[in-house]
């Protein structure tokens, strides 16, 4: 089938709409309006097949071309189209920022568990809590982006995201470039009600989420992360015709608001929103007894590779609503519900070789190159080993069998060496002498081993170009790390301020640009002659200044020529930045050769933007706390950009605690904060809400 939107789903008459000419009782215009209510009617229908049902009764062609006439009568009756017309999918007009609004409800988080006889004790809570037997409706948990889907007399009116549970923001020109989303509620098996906030999951199918970062890598691009990422990326675009070209679903599983239906159980409430046209989870079940949901758990977790999308678990709810209300919530999940989560994937493959790989500021690293597994729905080829005492610590070798999986299901991690009986091993793993890159004879430091060579290793330069131009820094659209590679290795870059003369002649020849892709690149690192200044100072790499710093360095200097004239006592009295940090920082700005460095690339830049003054207050009132190791931020940034937003960050677990953030290898206060109901978020999901705050 085509990719174009469709819409879906009513009670219109099964067929002939497309062929009945514009004629009639009442007049001319009456007889527009019925015939265009026709043809949208049929179109939504075999949406609904096509999409939600996937059993379709017609071909592409025949969709096709109901569409094209349902256009062209809308084209000449511009004031006849409405909003839930399926021909209403895309083209609203980018938007500059996301407006914020409010939940009909909240909506709350889930408690989670790993632990069958944490369920056990659960199902114990709630037939204490109950008068009767429970029945527990089961869904898989999709591990997508949630959002709130409301609609008023059957209409799409608004889509918010999830953001702190309370307010989110509004997408709705997005979220209705979603295939199978109704922008029109069906009603041929249940009429709509007067007001309808559905919660729902964004999903990327992992299908289309490979063929995605196929296209990315063969651009040059970043590929993504994982599905989850990329959907609630693509919510978030701020172009909606962007986000239409991407394949996302939409998912219902709740009714946060109804007005003008009744409902007595969750079961049924699936089934209503089935009727009313939406993709409902797959294999929703009612049980009764904590046995059935053990072996619930143990099924979908089998299947789980099958799937064409994520879910990481299953979730328990209580499905009488009578029986949710007499259990009640606490401020962050409901008593009637638990999420019993799968065991983090783990994978088991084999190290083909452990590279040495040379950072941007000279740190040797070892990876292992690993045989291409697939953890999670993504391939993984490669992981860090960290340094040489990790690689010594788990005993890993050139060619052992090792057992990875994804920590916080993105970042992937050797767990362990798999024993093999009889099988020979190689020698045990040595740093090299020399920089792999250079030749330089490396330096220990701790347990770290570092080039030396800061202005002549191409690594480096390789890896500090990267920087330069990555997401948080100049954000250069397509200066990804293989046409950094190329560009160095033809002798086109030879330091920063040189990218700033190329142009799509010197693109042109290399391997994978075409005169397109070559224009784009030339004109992306021209744009970028205006640029933030925290985005700058961030790009030059300077030790210690990672995007806080750089955004605080920004908000107090407000040009570059200030920072560059500092002293180390004004450089330290900025928030934030303590003594030893000023020193490195003025230290870098001081080396002669970095000058000239910057002066070179100075001399390119049109216009550095000063910030507005950074450090807002959406993290007020929060606390957090931090257990295990966090991969993107060290503790100590990651308390600052808590603290400069208004949060704060404390050592215990509470009742008082808003957050427990958890790392690689956490430590009790996991539990702690699990038995006190407090809502746990891994490094990703504490990302999202730093984002939400505006703290990133
Ligand atoms: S029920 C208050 N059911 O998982 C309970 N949530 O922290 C309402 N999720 O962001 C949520 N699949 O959006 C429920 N079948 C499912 C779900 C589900 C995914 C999401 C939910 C939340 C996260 C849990």
């Amino acid at each position: 089938m085509t990719t174009k939107p469709r819409d879906r789903a009513d009670d219109a008459p099964p067929s002939q709409a497309g062929s009945r000419p514009v004629s009639g009782g009442g007049s001319h215009a009456e007889d527009v309006a019925r015939r265009l209510e026709e043809m949208r009617g049929e179109l939504r229908r075999h949406s609904f097949l096509y999409y939600v049902e996937s059993r379709p009764e017609i071909d592409d062609r025949e969709y096709d071309r109901i569409y094209a006439e349902l256009q062209a009568l809308e084209a000449s009756h511009p004031e006849l189209i409405t909003a839930d017309s399926p021909t209403q999918r895309v083209g609203a007009e980018p938007q500059s920022a996301f407006a914020n609004a409010e939940h009909t409800v909240p909506m709350l988080s889930l408690d989670s568990t790993q632990d069958p006889a944490e369920v056990r004790r659960f199902d114990e809570r709630v037939r204490k809590g109950l008068e009767d037997e429970p029945r527990y409706i089961l869904e898989p948990k999709l591990d997508g982006a949630s959002i709130e889907l409301v609609y008023e007399e059957g209409l799409f009116v608004r889509a918010v995201t999830r953001g702190n549970g309370r307010v989110g923001e509004v997408v709705t020109e997005n979220i209705r470039t979603i295939p199978s989303l109704p922008l029109r509620l069906r009603e041929a098996d249940r009429p709509a009600p007067e007001l309808l906030a559905v919660r729902g999951e964004v999903l990327m199918p992992l299908s289309a989420f490979e063929a995605l970062n196929e296209r990315m890598v063969a651009r040059g691009s970043e590929p993504y992360v994982n599905p989850r990422n990329s959907a609630s990326g693509f919510l978030r675009q701020l172009d909606p015709r962007l986000t239409a070209e991407r394949p996302l679903d939409v998912l219902a599983y709740d009714i946060l608001t109804v007005r003008g239906a009744k409902l007595a159980s969750d079961s049924e409430a699936v089934r209503a929103l089935h009727q009313w046209g939406f993709k409902t989870p797959e294999r929703v079940t009612v049980v009764e007894t904590v046995e059935e949901i053990l072996e619930y758990h143990e099924a979908y977790a089998a299947d789980r590779n099958d799937l064409d999308y994520e879910i990481d678990g299953v979730v328990i709810k209580v499905d009488h609503l009578d029986a949710r209300a007499d259990l009640g919530a606490t401020s962050h999940h409901p008593r009637w519900a638990l999420a019993y989560k799968f065991e983090p994937r783990k994978e088991i493959t084999r190290i083909e070789k452990i590279a040495v790989s040379v950072g941007r500021t000279g740190k040797l690293t070892p990876v292992a190159l690993l045989r291409p597994v697939e953890v999670g729905g993504v391939t993984v080829s490669r992981a860090s080993l960290h340094n040489r005492e990790e690689v010594a610590r788990k005993d890993i070798r050139q060619g052992d069998l090792v057992r990875i999986h994804r920590a916080g299901d993105v970042i992937p991690q050797v767990v362990e060496r798999v024993p093999e009986k009889g099988r020979k091993r190689a020698a045990a793993f040595r740093m090299p002498e020399r920089c792999p890159a250079c030749d330089t004879p490396v330096r220990e430091n701790g347990p770290f081993t570092v080039c030396p060579n800061r202005f002549g290793c191409v690594a480096q330069l390789k890896r500090g170009l990267t920087h330069f131009g990555s997401r948080a820094g100049l954000d250069i659209e397509g200066l990804g790390e293989e046409t950094v590679t190329l560009l160095v290795d033809r002798g086109l870059v030879k330091e920063l301020a040189d990218l700033f003369e190329l142009t799509a002649v010197h693109l042109e020849p290399l391997e994978g640009f075409a005169e397109t892709s070559a224009a784009n690149l030339a004109r992306a690192i021209e744009e970028k002659k205006t640029v933030g200044l925290a985005r700058f100072l961030y790009g030059l790499g300077i030790p210690e200044v990672g995007t806080t710093v750089a955004s605080k360095l920004a908000a107090e200097f407000q040009s570059f020529d200030n920072i560059q004239d500092a002293t180390v006592e004004q450089l330290e009295a900025v928030d934030g930045i303590g003594p030893i940090m000023s020193e490195q920082i003025r230290a870098f700005l001081d080396d002669e050769r970095n000058r000239e460095r910057i002066q070179a690339v100075l001399a390119h830049m049109d216009a550095l933007l000063p910030p507005e003054r950074a450090g807002g207050q959406g993290l007020a009132g929060m606390k957090f706390v931090f257990t295990g190791g966090l991969e993107r931020f060290s503790r100590s940034d990651a308390k600052r950009l808590i603290e400069d937003n208004g949060g704060r960050v404390v050592g215990s677990v509470s009742g008082e605690t808003t957050y427990v953030v958890v790392g690689a290898d956490p430590g009790s206060k996991l539990q702690k904060g699990r038995d006190l109901g407090v809502e746990i978020l891994s490094e990703e999901d504490f990302m999202s809400v730093l984002q939400y705050a505006g703290a990133l």
